[in-house]
């Protein structure tokens, strides 16, 4: 059973961008609805190493004056956020001075190579040891860049959006699929000359710094989609997920599952600082297996493993094209989501970068590896709300980095859950 109304904490992808935004713009920004896990904490960190004044993290105002221009040796240490130091490297590549950036262990193995190539060929001093973390970067002067990007990813073109920003340089990114295009969005807002032509995104220089601006940030649609999932895999019952992004860039996993056999109604539809907002209506569903296309892969690139899940629980197959990418996020999410399906007793395999899921009526039962990866930790806790599961995750701490309150209101909307 299901029931009940909730509000899942603020857009991850848009929080970092709309501190980053703030700490460049002139004057004091006001922001609100920010997302106030570990991994904003990690960029708010870093800019305030970098002389913004940000008032303490919460989900009502949060008050950002501007960062310096020149950075002075500074070792900026991101956490577990790809998204702060793919990002901030854009930034730092505009302004003089020199930082080392580095991370936790997961994100010191992720590549860094995607983001450093395009910014030396605009003129960055990056010196790197291998395709990762630690780094150093030396930025100031840049060139304009056009760049074909060969990895659809939202982390590469912001980083070169920002580079453009901060180095006041022309910049043109195309990518093979378009990923996410919250950067897009808010520089839009805010005034700056963007523009796509072609599937070519282009930034102009602009002459002044970005007025400081308000803005309400939306719910997040990639942690909605974990209760959304919970909603699915109940027996009966109705749940309203409130104040969701629903940006067509974001929302790819309720296109599949539409296609899997739930519709998820949208509710209230608005705007917000240029994203599209609505609340969710989910209901109980049986579902039935399908094929996830490469191109949909960037509009639902965190949820594949949530939808690795709700494939378990389907009737026939469902295949995943082309998600090599889920190697490099937080953990080997390609291979954790297989190994882990199958120690619940469901067929899932990699077979190169596919993944295959067989759907299954057997009540999961086992240990589940989360890697500390927040994302495997609440998949695999919903699967642990179906009849007779019995699923225990390695740890839960994790979820502080996208949803603190995860497992609270995972706890509300359901009267018999088990984790
Ligand atoms: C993000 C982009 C995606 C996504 C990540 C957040 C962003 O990564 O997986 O959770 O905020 O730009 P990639 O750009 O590497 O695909």
């Amino acid at each position: 059973m299901v029931s009940g109304t909730v509000r899942p904490p603020g857009d991850k992808s848009i929080s970092h961008r709309v501190l980053m935004l703030a700490a460049l713009a002139r004057g004091k920004s006001e922001l609100s609805g920010l997302l106030t896990g570990d991994d904003v904490k990690s960029t708010a960190r870093v800019l305030r190493q970098l002389g913004a004044e940000i008032s303490p993290l919460r989900e009502s105002i949060v008050r950002v004056s501007h960062a310096r221009r020149t950075t002075h040796d500074a070792r900026l240490y991101c956490g577990n956020s790809g998204t702060t130091a793919r990002l901030m490297l854009g930034i730092l590549a505009g302004l003089s001075g020199s930082a080392t950036l580095t991370g936790d262990a997961s994100l010191r193995r992720r590549p860094m190579r995607r983001v450093t190539e395009p910014l030396k060929q605009m003129g960055a001093d990056i010196k790197e040891g291998g395709d990762g973390l630690p780094l150093t970067i030396r930025g100031g002067k840049l060139r304009g860049l056009t760049y074909a990007s060969p990895v659809a990813s939202a982390q590469v073109k912001s980083a070169i959006l920002f580079a453009g920003l901060t180095g006041k340089v022309p910049v043109t990114i195309r990518e093979p699929y378009r990923s996410r295009d919250h950067t897009e969005r808010l520089l839009a807002h805010l005034g700056l000359e963007i523009h796509e032509r072609d599937g070519a995104i282009s930034l102009l220089p602009s002459a002044v710094s970005i007025p400081a601006f308000q803005i309400s940030v939306p719910g997040d649609p990639s942690s909605a989609a974990f209760l959304v999932a919970a909603a699915v895999l109940a027996d009966t019952g109705e749940l309203v997920i409130e104040n969701i992004g629903v940006n067509p860039t974001r929302t790819g996993f309720l296109v599949v599952l539409e296609r899997m056999g739930a519709h998820v109604e949208r509710v209230n539809l608005r705007d917000e600082g240029g994203e599209p907002v609505a609340d969710l209506l989910v209901r109980p569903a049986a579902l039935t297996g399908t094929e996830v296309a490469a191109a949909e892969v960037p509009t639902l690139v965190d949820e594949v493993p949530v939808l690795a899940v709700l494939a378990s629980r389907a009737r026939g197959a469902t295949v995943f094209r082309e998600v090599g990418e889920l190697r490099v996020k937080e953990s080997n999410r390609l291979e954790l989501i297989a190994a882990n399906l199958r120690g619940l007793g469901v067929r899932a395999e990699v077979q190169g970068n596919d993944l295959h899921v067989e759907g299954t009526e057997q009540p999961p039962r086992g240990r589940v590896d989360t890697a500390s990866d927040h994302r495997l930790a609440m998949s695999f806790a919903v699967l642990g709300t179906v009849d007779g599961a019995n699923v225990k995750l390695s740890e839960k701490k994790s979820v502080a980095i996208s949803y603190p309150g995860f497992f609270t209101d995972l706890k509300r909307i359901r009267a018999d859950v088990q984790t």
